[in-house]
């Protein structure tokens, strides 16, 4: 299994905090941002990991993690020059990912949980996890039935339709590949992860799981500010140092 950290984009809506660095840099607590993800994949039991990065501070990312050496990994990095969408890191990380299945994290994803089990576990498919929230609106949402079962996902519903968000960690067997090749681009002219998991749905290969733990994008100022509060929480508990 290969791991995919998605850092690219231009941090908008944390002007001007993001005027001076990307936004997945930004402390949360005691170390960058992007320290996090990171070690949601490490924990998992993945080593070879890409790091997709917009042009800006691309340096910065280097000067953090360096080679991976000091995580007992192996990174490597790719540039996304402009931010067409998340589905658009398979492309990119095309030739890393080579036959493998992968595991892609969003760079301003914090998580609690432990998904070693579910990376060892995974077969084919795909493999998404989602976690009630208050604010669906700002998310990929999932719809399911009365068994449990996904019915739909929508990205960013303007009409309500559960408060199940789709976090940003993913689980792809190799066909992610062709998959993100086929897919068109959406209204706002990217790539959609969405669209990604409805291309595995409709082949009935797509299992979301509930995420137990806390979970935070970190994208907005007050997420940002409660990432913070929950990292100062765990920190030497179950979010362990990286580095
Ligand atoms: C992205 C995805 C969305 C997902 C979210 C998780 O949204 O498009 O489906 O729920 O990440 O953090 P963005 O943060 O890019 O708006």
């Amino acid at each position: 299994m290969k791991g995919i950290i998605l850092s690219g984009g231009h941090g908008t809506r944390l002007h001007p905090l993001t005027k001076v660095t990307s936004k997945q840099l930004l402390p949360i607590y005691d170390r960058p941002m992007i320290m996090y993800p990171l070690q949601t994949l490490l924990r998992a039991g993945i080593k070879d990991i890409l790091v997709i990065i917009a042009p800006d501070h691309a340096g910065d990312y280097l000067k953090l993690l360096g080679s991976g050496k000091e995580f007992g990994a192996k990174i490597t990095y790719e540039i996304q020059d402009k931010p067409e969408g998340l589905a658009q890191a398979f492309i990119i990380g095309a030739d890393f990912i080579d036959r493998d299945s992968v595991c892609m994290v969003l760079g301003d994803n914090i998580f609690e949980d432990d998904f070693s089990g579910n990376i060892r576990n995974f077969k084919s498919g795909g493999h998404i996890f989602a976690k009630e929230v208050k604010d669906p609106e700002r998310f990929g949402v999932v719809k399911f039935n009365g068994e449990m079962q996904v019915e739909k996902i929508v990205e960013k519903p303007k009409e309500f339709l559960s408060n199940y968000a789709v976090t940003g960690l993913y689980v792809y067997d190799n066909r992610v590949v062709s998959a993100a090749k086929e897919i068109k681009p959406s209204w706002r002219n990217e790539l959609e992860i969405t669209d990604i998991n409805n291309w595995y749905l409709e082949k009935g290969e797509l299992k979301v799981d509930i995420v137990k733990g806390e979970w935070i994008d970190a994208g907005t100022f007050e997420s940002l500010f409660q990432a913070g509060e929950l990292a100062r929480r765990k920190s030497g508990e179950n979010m362990p140092a990286v580095g």
